[in-house]
């Protein structure tokens, strides 16, 4: 551990926000711009899960600046940081979906390993050339995911900051290597890096590949709700703004060269979480002609490597920085499923063209099942 902790205290050095035009990374930006902290770019190389209309109402603003590019050059990130001199780069830019780690790890590694090494690097040489308060304010926050950590049984403790890294599928791979190269970084270069390993997150503007965002869509059309497998693992839930806040804090106060684990203590089945969307759909649309929705619930064949169980003990962001998720379970839902339902237009856009060819690749092979137990 290092002792560097003097925060990021000036406010008008712009931040440098990789992948910030994908789910998390736009509520981040959405969320830092409101709060007044200070101009953001954004790097993203808008790939099938970045959409610039999540920033359409930044846009026009002054503080915000857009860069269509990828992580992994080098020179495009060394020339931004050199332009624009960020107090901190806050590091979303990854491949995020398992199943598409499972179907093609190719970009996974690509981009989840090679570029957080190039950003590494680029990070650490326009660090080496800093002095004073901005040298002693920088931080590089790597936004992270707990399933580094592997799978629990039902009984197992959550995850803990010490919890050995067992990640099971290429994605999980993928993020440990990441942050193992991270933590080298701090070790041995003394770049000041914060690592932050989140649980499941959901809220507006996420990718209708995710389990709520999909099962929302499907419902609306009356289409299948495919649960995989028995539908019984469990998945710890946060409300992506309750991260976004997390992200925020540590940036602020976190130690540099720690992990901060973060989760809403909200441990859910995927089938609970299913119900619960459907009688939210139920309530809210009375209309539908596909009420109950949950009929439409269909078990399917089970994702190869499926982790069981991510639960997440918080316990140090919440002692160390006084952080606190803010929206229940319920009242996250329920905020999230009337976003979607007030932005209709949103999933139509993202869900027309290669979201199509997704779905059919994901789906059509996976066979229906009439109850859980014959879908395991
Ligand atoms: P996302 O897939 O919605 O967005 C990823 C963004 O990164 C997209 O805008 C995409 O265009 C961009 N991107 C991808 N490859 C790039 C490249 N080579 N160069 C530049 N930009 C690139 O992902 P998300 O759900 O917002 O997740 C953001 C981060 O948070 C990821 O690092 C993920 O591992 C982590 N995380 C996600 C969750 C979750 O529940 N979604 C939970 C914990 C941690
Ligand atoms: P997902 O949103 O893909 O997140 P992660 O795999 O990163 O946890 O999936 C959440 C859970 O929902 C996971 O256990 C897989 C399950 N799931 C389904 O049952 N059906 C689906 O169509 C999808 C996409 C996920």
């Amino acid at each position: 551990m290092r002792s560097n902790n003097a925060g990021i205290a000036d406010n008008h050095a712009p931040i440098l926000v990789t992948g910030g035009a994908g789910f998390i990374g736009s509520n981040f930006v959405l969320d830092w711009l409101a709060a007044g902290l200070g101009p953001v770019v954004n790097l993203d190389k808008l790939t099938y899960a970045g959409n610039p209309a999540n920033l359409a109402s930044v846009e026009a603003s002054p503080d915000y600046t857009f860069v269509q590019g990828d992580i992994c050059d080098r020179a495009l990130v060394a020339r931004l940081l050199q332009q624009h001199r960020p107090r901190a780069i806050v590091h979303f830019a990854a491949e995020s979906h398992v199943d598409r780690s499972i179907s093609g790890p190719d970009a996974f590694l690509r981009t989840n390993i090679d570029g957080t090494f190039t950003l590494l690097q680029a990070a650490r040489e326009y660090y080496d050339a800093l002095t004073g308060s901005e040298r002693d304010g920088f931080r590089f926050l790597h936004v992270s995911t707990d399933e580094v950590y592997g799978t629990l049984a039902p009984d197992d403790p959550a995850f803990h900051e010490d919890t050995p890294y067992a990640p099971n599928s290429p994605y999980a791979a993928s993020k440990a290597s990441s942050d193992h190269l991270v933590r080298a970084w701090v070790h041995t270069f003394g770049l000041p890096a914060i690592i932050t390993n989140c649980s499941n997150n959901y809220g507006p503007y996420q990718f209708p590949e995710k389990l709520i965002p999909l099962m929302i869509a499907n419902a609306r059309q009356g289409k299948p709700l495919p649960v995989y497998g028995d539908g019984q693992q469990v998945r710890d839930w946060l409300y992506v703004i309750d991260h976004c806040r997390a992200l925020r804090t540590v940036l602020e106060r976190g130690r540099v060269g720690e992990t901060y684990n973060v989760g809403g203590g909200n441990q859910r089945s995927n089938l609970e979480v299913v119900r619960t969307l459907c009688a939210l759909l139920d309530e809210l649309v009375p209309q539908s002609k596909f009420r109950p929705h949950i009929e439409l619930v269909q078990y399917v064949t089970d994702r190869p490597g499926h982790d069981r169980r991510y639960a997440i003990d918080a316990r140090k962001l919440e002692g160390e920085l006084g952080w606190r998720a803010q929206e229940s379970f319920e009242t996250g839902l329920r905020k999230t499923v009337e976003w979607y339902l007030a932005n209709s237009g949103w999933v139509e856009n993202v869900t027309s063209g290669a979201y199509q060819q997704w779905v059919a690749q994901n789906y059509s092979g996976r066979k229906a099942h009439a109850t859980a137990e014959a879908a395991r």
